[in-house]
């Protein structure tokens, strides 16, 4: 019976396995960071009050398809790395500042949340892409084109807090 060659060369070759559950490991928290995105970006999506709620409310309704389809991208990569993607009780939640105000007025609050969950997600990325490079080219794409969403996300965000930060409210 023959044997299924593996790869001789990058990150799938038997050489590389120690790398390779690096990369598993670090695209996990990846997964896990956009599933938790997703989950309070629904949240934040309804829960706020007021009429200028309503653009962040809409802002977060587009995002969150695009967060659960980077949470996909991530989930087929770890697959592709032979990697096996985590079940519901390997979650652990980290989101505290994306948790509902006091008060679901409070606007400031949820922009200021999604700004610090951006942020997050473009520092792991960022370390994503720095150790992948020259190692794993195809992933190192993939999370580029990530972290671009990312830094667009943030970007608007910051946007809005200027707006209430030029008002005196944040
Ligand atoms: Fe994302
Ligand atoms: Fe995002």
């Amino acid at each position: 019976m023959a044997t299924i060659r593996s790869s001789s060369s990058g990150i799938l070759s038997a050489d590389r396995a120690q790398q390779r559950e690096e990369v598993v490991e670090m695209l996990k928290k990846a997964y896990w960071m956009e599933i938790e995105t997703v989950m309070n970006y629904v949240t934040n999506s309804i829960n706020p009050d007021g009429v200028r709620a309503q653009e962040i409310r809409e802002s977060l309704e587009e995002d969150i398809q695009e967060e659960l389809g980077h949470a996909q991208q991530f989930a087929n990569r770890i697959k592709e790395l032979y990697g096996v993607v985590p079940g519901s009780l390997d979650f652990t939640p980290e989101q505290s500042f994306l948790q509902p105000p006091e008060h679901q007025t409070d606007v400031v609050h949820v922009i200021k949340g999604v700004i610090e969950a951006e942020t997050g997600a473009i520092e792991h990325y960022n370390r994503i892409v720095e150790f992948t490079d020259g190692l794993d080219p195809v992933t190192n794409d993939m999370v580029i084109t990530i972290l671009h969403d990312e830094e667009g996300h943030r970007r608007l965000f910051e946007g809005f807090l200027r707006e209430y930060e030029a008002e005196g409210l944040a």
